[in-house]
């Protein structure tokens, strides 16, 4: 997992990750993305990281909540460890050139590749027709967002790797139409034992803010008896634990509560089933739901903390918005020379 991040050529490392306010957030967010965007601030890798408010109402949101649950994931973003003094964290919608950016990009991108999209497809169900005009544009918002800042490592759990494929796409095709080497070819990094935590209930369906159980999944913000009684009833086989990773293979349920345990644990599966190889679920359970606990209470704790000074998170994002912005607009305004746009006079 330490492995030296590469650099495409010629660009400087900067990372870029950015996560929806459409909802809480669950242990599939922080063991995919919250855990190793702390991570990769801590390898003293530049860190770019943003609330994606414009891509949330791609389907609607209640106004009031979209601004409570702005605020809320930026305090999960800091109570996972990342320090807006070392990241940049910022609002979307507070910095215009994503929206921009993102104007040129559907007009660099073509229509058939937005059909493609699994997460459209999946978003936009039987009544394609129906869905928002932003809801198919989203992955060209998506590559905007990264390649304002010319990220050139994006750190997301597998659900989005087909985004960042179109991210590729966008960038090559940008540099091709206009004959330039101008944006880098993003690299995703998706990595450790939690690339796609499952639903506690299905293990064949990833773990979504969005799913209408709640038994399905562990919020942030669930207490440590929430939790506890979660794990106890989450869905898994009457066999024992494997002896090793390919026994469990077409046990997907064992299988998610082996990669979290790992997760949390900072380790890799293999270990945990050379651990508790030949024991029962329900010993491995409570063992699990513990460490559970163990991880999540002080990022509950820390949230709550920090919802009570709403205006202190607030202040957060306008310093993060602001230096955003200075990265974003050179890049823009250079962006518009290469397109062949007048620049306005300066003031
Ligand atoms: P979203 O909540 O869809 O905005 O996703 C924010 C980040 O969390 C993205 O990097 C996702 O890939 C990641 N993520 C969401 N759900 C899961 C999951 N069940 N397992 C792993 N990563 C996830
Ligand atoms: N599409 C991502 C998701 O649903 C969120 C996102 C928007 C994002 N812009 C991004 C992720 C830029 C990484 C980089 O999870």
């Amino acid at each position: 997992m330490s492995e030296p991040v590469q650099t495409p050529q010629t660009f400087q490392s900067r990372i870029f990750s950015g996560i929806q306010p459409s909802g809480g957030m669950t242990l599939g967010n922080y063991l995919g993305a919250l855990k190793r965007f702390a991570e990769l601030q801590n390898r003293g890798i530049e860190t770019v990281y943003c609330v994606v408010d414009l891509h949330a109402i791609t389907v609607w949101q209640d106004p009031e909540k979209l601004r409570n649950q702005t605020r809320e994931i930026a305090a999960a973003f800091i109570a996972s460890g990342i320090d807006p003094t070392r990241s940049i964290l910022f609002n979307q919608s507070q910095v215009s050139a994503h929206a921009e950016l993102g104007w040129i990009f559907n007009c660099v991108a073509r229509i058939g590749w937005m059909y493609r999209m699994t997460q459209f497809k999946d978003k936009a169900g039987k009544h394609a027709e129906n869905s928002s005009l932003g809801l198919l544009a989203y992955p060209s918002l998506m590559a905007a967002d990264i390649l304002a800042y010319k990220a050139t490592h994006v750190p997301v759990g597998e659900d989005q790797k087909q985004h960042l494929e179109l991210t590729r796409d966008i960038a090559a095709k940008f540099n091709h139409d206009y004959g330039v080497n101008f944006f880098p070819i993003t690299e995703p990094l998706i990595e450790g034992a939690a690339t796609r935590v499952m639903s506690l209930r299905d293990g064949s369906k990833k773990m979504s803010k969005s799913d209408p159980s709640d038994q399905s999944r562990i919020n942030l913000t669930d207490d440590a008896d929430t939790i506890a009684a979660k794990i106890r009833k989450a869905k898994t086989d009457p066999e024992p634990l494997p002896e090793t990773v390919e026994g469990l293979k077409d046990r997907p349920e064992a299988r998610n509560l082996v990669n979290i345990y790992a997760a949390l644990a900072d380790t890799t599966s293999e270990s945990v089933v050379a651990e508790f190889a030949g024991a029962q679920f329900g010993s491995f359970k409570p063992k699990l739901a513990e460490l559970a606990v163990e991880k999540l209470s002080p990022i509950t704790t820390e949230m709550a903390r920090l919802m009570a000074d709403p205006a202190e998170i607030d202040r957060i994002l306008n310093r993060g918005a602001d230096q955003a912005d200075a990265i974003a607009q050179p890049i823009l305004a250079q962006v518009k020379d290469i397109v062949g746009m007048i620049r306005r006079r300066e003031v």
